[in-house]
């Protein structure tokens, strides 16, 4: 099997998010020797995985540095960070709201920068990990940044650099909309006279069943629904005050809206 491992890997900061990622490729087969980690606590990660409060005097060559810090400390990071980053080092930041430009005018001498916005289930191999680089980027390039990221999910490239706060609202805020979904269907089930308990628990798996299902299917979710739903049947009813002026789709675009707004508005510093 062809290496999908960058020479070395440099994670500046291994918090909640950046921990998910790695913690994924070393379960896929990343060597831990060739993985570093920056961050102020020093706080082990991993067996293996060297762990550093301060830079190193020069990066391996090869190397793939993960920003995975938060976006406020890019300034700070990259005075110490910068003078590393040659002509053979790759950036993958996860900054969010932090533009490919400024990446850029932070690390000038890097060969590539690309920008990730990953989403928690990255941790068990099955994120969505938006990707958006310079238009630069070698097809080569493209390929070793795909290959590198695969075990971590669905991988989409992102044409336009402004829609970053769309993706972010569907894939990045997607998880805690989905949970608090599983948590209503519990309690509506609760609410019509089951016992919470198994309420929650029956949720739980008919969302991770049928989403299961869905990944598995060659219809359409969409197609998957009305399939399932007899006329005059009890699940074409519950779907017809899903389906009630929309009611479902408007909520949801109405949640979508709102994440993707506050997205702009932090890009102001408001
Ligand atoms: N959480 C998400 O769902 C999510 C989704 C997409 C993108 N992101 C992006 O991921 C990044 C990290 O978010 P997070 O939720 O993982 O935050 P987090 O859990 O607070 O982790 C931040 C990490 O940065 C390290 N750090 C702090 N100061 C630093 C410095 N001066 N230099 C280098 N490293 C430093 C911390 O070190 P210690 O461990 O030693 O404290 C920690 O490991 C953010 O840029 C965010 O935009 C997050």
């Amino acid at each position: 099997m062809t290496d999908i491992w960058p020479d070395h890997l440099f994670l500046v900061g291994c918090g909640n998010m950046a921990g998910q990622m790695l913690r994924r490729w070393l379960a896929c087969g990343l060597d831990p020797a060739r993985a570093t980690v920056l961050r102020p606590s020093g706080r082990a990660v991993a067996q293996g995985v060297a762990v550093v409060t301060d830079y190193p005097a020069s990066l391996p060559a090869g190397t793939t540095v993960v920003l995975g810090m938060k976006p406020y400390q890019l300034g700070e990071v990259a005075a110490l960070l910068a003078p590393l980053c040659r002509a053979d080092v790759r950036i993958v930041s996860i900054l969010a709201g932090t533009r490919l430009a400024d990446l850029r005018a932070a690390f000038p001498a890097a060969a590539e920068i690309v920008r990730a916005m990953p989403n928690l289930p990255v941790g068990i191999g099955e994120g969505v990990i938006a990707l958006h680089a310079e238009a630069a980027l070698s097809v080569a390039s493209r390929t070793a940044v795909e290959a590198f990221i695969a075990p971590l999910g669905l991988a989409e490239w992102i044409a336009d650099e402004g829609r970053f706060n769309e993706v972010t609202a569907l894939s990045g805020c997607g998880p805690a909309f989905l949970f608090r979904f599983v948590d209503a269907l519990a309690r509506a089930g609760e609410a019509i006279g089951l016992p919470a308990d198994q309420a929650a628990r029956m949720a739980l798996a008919t969302v991770r069943g049928s989403a299961s299902m869905a990944a598995m299917a060659s219809e359409s979710p969409a197609a998957l629904a009305d399939r399932v739903a007899s006329p005059g049947g009890m699940t074409r009813q519950g779907l017809n005050v899903l389906d009630a002026d929309d009611r479902l789709l408007k909520l949801l675009t109405d949640t979508l809206v709102a994440a993707r707004d506050r997205g702009e508005a932090m890009a102001r510093g408001e």
